[in-house]
């Protein structure tokens, strides 16, 4: 039995309501240079000295390209209704344009069917971060042209596999590749230049825009839209510098996205703070980026807490912290979903990431992760919070399924629900996971109370079919 009793949770979500769990190609696939795949610019980042903790690559990770059969087995198991992956651009289009790799198409239609055939819904994103290391060698996200290439591979991953997935998401943290690829350069391609950053940022969201277009234009059945990393962001103390500085870091993080989409402009603040580094921008750009989208992705982990003096020591507010040094603030995940709902037309939001790296304490086979699992049941409760205040939450998915390739963390810090040994390969369900599956058994026997003339019928196609 878990520590932490799932009686106890809030039964107030709608029996539609989709429980997930999430990875991305590059951090658990491995076959790095197998059957056609062509290099990614994580590929060669991880080939650099001193940008990885543990001086780790991806070249196998969890191996998920042999093991997925497994893998899918034990996300069955767990008795979630999707599971969020993402497409290695460089597996099914080695140089990022023009001929597409057979044997990459095959396997992500491979994982789908095999997925569907477990009775889980296959939510896909297209850009996880790993692009196409021959299209970095052109300038990467900073050149229009990769835009125009996004667009393509778009159209081709959907034409193969769009017929049979629920959920088509462009891209994954667009920020994150702005900012952290090409601005700090502490993630892939190691860019150093504000400038840089503010046009990837531009690229990105025009790239997602006209790829719903394209895809809409192909008729394309699966739900489409983007995923974003939000967080709200409080100041460090009341002073006007500090409040200042706040709102300039909520323009950059959360309004630089939200407002193009939602609102057809980059925050005028924002761009005045950019100066000269402001995006070049041409016309019908915006009008592109503004696509509806069927649903918003938000992947939380926590707030920031912002000071003009520069950092701030998160130790300070006495708050449990993760492996990551991440504050544990569910009630930020509340704040954050009623804000989206005040200030911007959401559609329905997916939790697209929520979860936790802790050090996982391994005894007689067994992972007592009781800080994971009360993080999780602590930030669902806040979704509860907020779909009770009317925020059209449809969906919530764990980061992540297994521990996996934590970027420039490598695989030092472990967000998995299901342990990996790295040595053998061996998954072994963390008591997290195993609380994760009693809590949807738990949401699954009220749906049925929810649904009594489903259940009926299910049961008397039971009968007939002789099932059981
Ligand atoms: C998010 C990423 C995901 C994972 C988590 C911890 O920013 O989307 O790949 O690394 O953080």
């Amino acid at each position: 039995m878990t520590d932490l009793q799932v009686s106890s949770m809030p039964q107030n979500f709608p029996p539609d309501f989709v429980w997930g769990v999430a990875t991305s190609a590059f951090q658990i696939e491995g076959g790095a240079q197998l059957d056609g795949k062509g290099p990614s610019i994580w590929d060669r980042f991880c080939q650099q000295p001193h940008v990885i903790a543990d001086a780790s690559h991806g070249l196998v990770a969890c191996d998920h390209y042999h093991r997925w059969q497994d893998d899918v087995k034990m996300i069955h198991g767990l008795g979630v209704d999707a599971y969020r992956f993402s497409i290695s651009w460089p597996r099914v289009q080695p140089l990022g344009q023009g001929a597409w790799n057979t044997q990459g198409l095959d396997f992500y239609d491979r994982l789908v069917d095999a997925l569907l055939a477990h009775n889980v819904s296959p939510s896909v994103t297209l850009n996880h971060w790993d692009l196409p290391d021959a299209l970095q060698q052109t300038g990467g996200w900073a050149n229009r042209e990769t835009v125009h290439h996004f667009v393509e591979y778009a159209q081709g991953v959907a034409r193969r596999i769009g017929d049979r997935v629920s959920a088509l998401t462009t891209h994954n943290e667009p920020w994150v590749v702005a900012h952290l690829g090409h601005e700090s350069g502490i993630f892939a391609p190691g860019i150093k230049n504000r400038a840089t950053a503010s046009q990837v940022s531009h690229h990105l969201l025009l790239s997602h825009g006209l790829a719903l277009q394209a895809l809409r234009a192909d008729r394309q059945q699966a739900q489409l839209g983007i995923v974003l990393n939000l967080a709200p962001m409080h100041p460090a103390t009341d002073s006007a510098e500090d409040q200042a500085k706040t709102k300039l870091e909520d323009g950059l993080l959360l309004r630089w996205y939200l407002d193009p989409i939602f609102n057809g402009a980059y925050p005028e603040d924002v761009l005045e703070h950019l100066g000269r580094d402001a995006p070049q921008i041409q016309s019908g750009d915006l009008a592109a980026i503004g696509q509806t989208l069927d649903f918003l992705g938000v992947n939380y982990y926590s707030r920031s807490v912002v000071s003009a003096k520069g950092t701030w020591d998160v130790k300070q507010s006495g708050l449990p912290l993760t492996d990551m040094s991440w504050e544990v603030y569910p009630q930020g995940l509340t704040e954050l979903l009623l804000r989206l709902k005040k200030d911007y037309p959401v559609p329905p939001i997916v939790i697209t990431e929520n979860g936790a790296a802790f050090v996982d304490d391994f005894q007689n086979g067994r992972i007592k992760d009781t800080q994971r699992t009360s993080y999780l049941r602590q930030h669902i409760a806040a979704v509860s919070s907020a779909m009770k205040q009317g925020v059209p939450v449809v969906g919530y998915m764990v980061w992540s399924l297994m521990d996996n390739f934590e970027w420039a963390s490598g695989y030092a810090k472990r967000f998995g629900i299901v342990h990996v040994d790295y040595e053998t390969q061996q998954r072994t369900l963390k008591d997290s996971a195993i609380w994760y599956r009693e809590f949807l058994t738990a949401q699954k026997a009220q749906r049925n109370l929810d649904r009594p003339a489903e259940k009926s019928l299910a049961a008397e196609k039971q009968t007939a079919t002789g099932d059981r």
